[in-house]
């Protein structure tokens, strides 16, 4: 695996994972995943300081450099590429709009996040030119909205999602999650448990009366809870083909979120 700060031409096509870094088994899924479609992947490690709002949550984003070193080299990537600030914005680079739904659920909070993200996901696929990109189903809501960017901006690449990876506990695996005390952690673990009853009732009114008892899990300090319809984002109805249940929340003052999918069987309307 090379490593390198400014990403040397490739001579044979590559599947690509952008990255914050603080990798775990979840990333490494995402190169495995990567290794399947090309030989070459490279992976990307950049905590954007565009996507962050909160300038003390882009401060506390963890860096775990040899580690990150370590699980991509063992996951299969032959690139990790750790492009500077000044490369990434050399100050003439086009910014992105998230439009509406860049405003609602994560961007509700978040405001300009997705701006960010779009920003940086355009300017690493004009510098890596992939043919395959890989992000995961968990930050459901960004990979919907980086999918929609590239069908419009990069057609020729191919955006690949991918499952999200769990503890045995439930909690799906995030960065953010070593922030978390081990009350916290047991906290955390209401959000996939929730997101499972949900989604074996069979009624959107019985799932959503499933997440709503987030909000009175000691705490945990919900931001949202909905299901929404995949293929538009909007909040589901019975005419909805693919819905989606997600939740995002505060736990040891974490941001944390997930999602599931629900079965359209299950949905007795
Ligand atoms: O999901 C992430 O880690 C980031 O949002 C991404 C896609 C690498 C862009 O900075």
């Amino acid at each position: 695996m090379r490593i390198e700060r400014s990403l040397t031409a490739l001579d044979r096509p590559c599947a690509f994972v952008p990255t914050m870094g603080a990798l775990h088994a979840g990333h490494q899924s995402l190169i495995k995943i990567a290794r399947e479609y090309c030989d070459e992947v490279v992976v990307s490690v950049f905590v954007n300081p565009l996507q962050f709002e909160d300038k003390d949550d882009l401060a506390k984003y963890p860096k775990t450099p040899e580690i990150d070193e370590r699980l991509a080299r063992e996951a299969g990537a032959t690139v990790l590429w750790r492009p500077e600030v000044s490369g990434l914005y050399p100050g003439n680079e086009k910014k992105l709009s998230a439009g509406e739904l860049g405003k609602r659920f994560e961007g509700a909070s978040r405001a300009g996040h997705f701006d960010g993200v779009l920003t940086v996901v355009n300017r690493l696929f004009d510098l890596v030119k992939p043919k395959f990109a890989v992000f995961g189903e968990k930050d459901f809501q960004q990979l919907f909205l980086i999918k929609q960017m590239a069908a419009e901006l990069h057609p020729e690449i191919g955006i690949i999602s991918a499952p999200t990876i769990r503890e045995t506990s439930g909690l799906a695996l995030s960065s953010r999650n070593i922030r978390l005390s081990k009350a916290g952690a047991l906290t955390a673990q209401s959000i996939s448990k929730a997101l499972s009853a949900a989604s074996r009732k069979d009624s959107l009114a019985e799932m959503k009366l499933e997440l709503a008892r987030l909000e009175k899990e000691p705490e945990f300090n919900l931001d949202y809870a909905e299901i929404i319809d995949e293929d538009s984002f909007e909040v589901a109805d019975e005419n909805t083909a693919k819905p989606r249940a997600i939740v995002a929340g505060w736990v040891d003052g974490v941001r944390l979120i997930d999602n599931v999918a629900i079965s359209p069987s299950l949905v007795k309307l």
